[in-house]
């Protein structure tokens, strides 16, 4: 969704913002823009397109030269992606960049044609608050900005610079997330830390109509009630480089070559002598004890994560888990309360759905656990529990490594559950365990081996029209994620499909060499997955299996076949994820598509 940035310091403004935003790139765009202070007057720059098309507009009009300014990348909401819809949008005094929706712009349009403003320019919510904010100015930015706060209403947030505050600018947030970064003696203001930790490591997160000034390379924090607040400053714990390729050719190879790592320094520290332990997540066996129904609910891939975890919990810990689309689950209003528990997963933590998700079940009174990669965010904040998974900071709009550590949460979750619960003896517990921190080199081998065999396979499949994913049980849950990357990077249209329902009714839409990539990982399911498997190829579908080793398969029944190495079957789908990654990557890779930006996609979803 869109990036906002902010810069002031002793630094050429546009080059900070412009470097910036490429750093937000990953969230997804389809248009650019920056206003700086130049000469004491604010001048603005923008395009529809990529960062290249706006810097190339700016080595052809002249680039903004000032050391105080904001910038915008924009996911199209409220009208199409356009030079005029772009960001920065400008009241007479009053100049903003913004992120999220503002639900009740069309009234408060109203009320300014209603009060003789009536010079739009442009589709969006956002001009509308710039002229709101100009309406009411009266020479106090703050006091201005507070007045707007009470009117709009909806999730946002706003960089904004005031005509006659030459080299200073503002920042608000309302649910969207917003941070302010603070290195020596210059100030910024960024949608995530990847923008500013070039510059610096240290920042602070502002909080829910917080509004941050920032002037002389400092910043100061009011309340909405206009109250002056500290703020505690943090410091990112990963560094320039992790936000970089690092020789890769695409941030998603990169993170897919990073998933042992993240694995690893997700799981290890929540073993204690060789059980799992998520006190410090401050979750207890007493705690796990204590739940009647659990619900899972999120979006994407973390949804999937999620389908996993079902299958896992269930078998092992033998409660009933419940698994939603957080957009679905909302507003069915579900049968919750004080008995269940309810997971929230979400990478990023921001997830507009997931966060209203969050809030509808607190109301109920259920117990919350949110398990969340990036530290502060909203959804971490507000659960009762959270478990931080470990992935550092995933850049690539496919998820990869955020994937891999959230079903690594949802194994540790299952397994201390199942023993708290006295599912599991103590001994099968530590079996389990033992078997999870072996996962992380088992995945490293697999990237090595498979590498290769899946960019070959991949060439197979960049013709297809579409495709269908299918598997039992867990390969099943697995298989949606496979489709989901697949679709998401390649722009095949790809179906996940239980391989036992295919006969009733999608088996017809098999076609002479239509792919059917069957994911047969589970040797209790195998010989049922198998004859699903031999049922499509009759049909002419060019079929590609990914299983183990040792599976009896031979190649009358699979065009092509991609061997993983053998762990006990529960734990599969960790190592499963990475032909199916690496399937989707190769795929769009030779289809010459932007793999770490697919079109129409966004990192982050931040709006309903
Ligand atoms: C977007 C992303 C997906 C992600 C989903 C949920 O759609 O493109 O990759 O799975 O949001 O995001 P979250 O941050 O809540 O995991």
């Amino acid at each position: 969704m869109c990036g906002i940035v902010g810069y002031v310091g002793p630094r050429d403004c546009s080059d900070v913002l412009i470097e910036a935003l490429t750093k937000l790139e990953y969230r997804g765009y389809d248009s650019a823009g920056i206003a700086v202070f130049e000469n004491g007057r604010i001048k603005v720059a923008k395009s529809k397109g990529r960062l290249t098309d706006l810097v190339e507009k700016m080595n052809k009009e002249g680039k903004p030269k000032g050391h105080a300014g904001i910038g915008h990348t924009r996911w199209a909401t409220h009208g199409e992606p356009s030079d005029v819809n772009s960001h920065p949008h400008s009241g007479r005094r009053v100049t903003i960049v913004h992120n999220g929706i503002i639900e009740n712009y069309k009234e408060i349009k109203q009320f300014l044609i209603d009060n003789d403003r009536t010079e739009f320019l442009s589709d969006t919510d956002t001009e509308v608050v710039a002229q709101l904010l100009d309406f009411y100015y009266d020479g106090d930015p703050v006091r201005c900005i507070r007045r707007v706060l009470h009117e709009i209403r909806g999730s946002f947030a706003l960089g904004i610079v005031f005509a006659d505050r030459p080299e200073t600018v503002y920042a608000v947030r309302c649910e969207s997330p917003l941070i302010v970064g603070q290195g020596k003696g210059e100030v910024f203001i960024a949608s995530d830390v990847p923008a500013i930790i070039k510059y610096t490591k240290d920042y602070y997160l502002l909080d829910h109509k917080e509004i941050a000034v920032l002037r002389n390379g400092t910043v100061q924090f009011c309340s909405l009630h206009g109250r002056i607040i500290e703020k505690e400053l943090l410091t990112a714990d990963w560094d320039e480089d992790s936000a970089e390729k690092g020789g890769y050719p695409h941030f998603m190879i990169k993170e897919i070559h990073e998933q042992p790592t993240a694995v690893k320094t997700t799981i290890t520290p929540r073993i204690e002598n060789g059980l799992p332990d998520l006190s410090e997540c401050g979750i207890t066996p007493e705690t796990l004890r204590g739940f009647k129904n659990i619900f899972i609910v999120a979006c994407g891939t973390a949804m999937h994560a999620g389908m996993v975890g079902k299958y896992v919990i269930e078998k092992l810990a033998r409660v009933s888990v419940t698994v939603d689309i957080a957009s679905e689950f909302r507003y069915r209003d579900p049968l919750i309360d004080e008995n269940d528990l309810v997971i929230i997963i979400s990478q990023s933590g921001e997830t507009a759905d997931s966060k209203a998700v969050l809030s509808l079940v607190k109301q109920r009174n259920a117990k919350t656990l949110a398990v969340v990669n990036v530290k502060g965010s909203s959804i971490a904040r507000e659960a009762d529990m959270v478990i931080y998974t470990h992935a550092g900071p995933e850049i690539a709009v496919a998820s990869t490594k955020a994937y891999m550590v959230q079903l690594s949460v949802m194994y540790l979750l299952a397994f201390e559950m199942a023993f708290a619960k006295g599912r599991i003896s103590e001994e099968e517990c530590r079996r389990l365990t033992l078997e999870l921190v072996r996962v992380p080199d088992i995945i490293d081998q697999t990237i090595k081996r498979i590498e290769n065999v899946c960019r070959y396979v991949s060439t197979k499949l960049i013709t297809a029209d579409s495709l269908l994913y299918i598997g039992r049980g867990l390969d099943y849950a697995l298989s949606m994620e496979g489709s989901l990357k697949l679709k998401e990077i390649s722009y095949i249209h790809s179906e996940s499909y239980a391989a036992g329902e295919l006969k009733h009714g999608t088996i017809s839409l098999i076609t002479e060499g239509m792919p059917v990539i069957a994911v047969a990982t589970q040797n209790s399911l195998f010989e049922k997955t198998l004859s699903n498997i031999k049922e499509v190829k009759a049909r002419g579908a060019m079929t590609i299996v990914i299983c183990d080793q040792k599976a009896d398969i031979d190649f009358d029944v699979a065009n092509y076949i991609v061997r993983i190495p053998r762990i006990s079957e529960m734990l599969m789908p960790m190592i499963a994820t990475v032909p199916m990654q690496l399937l989707a990557y190769y795929t769009s890779v030779n289809k010459g598509n932007d793999v770490d930006k697919p079109r129409n996609l966004a990192k982050s979803v931040t709006v309903e």
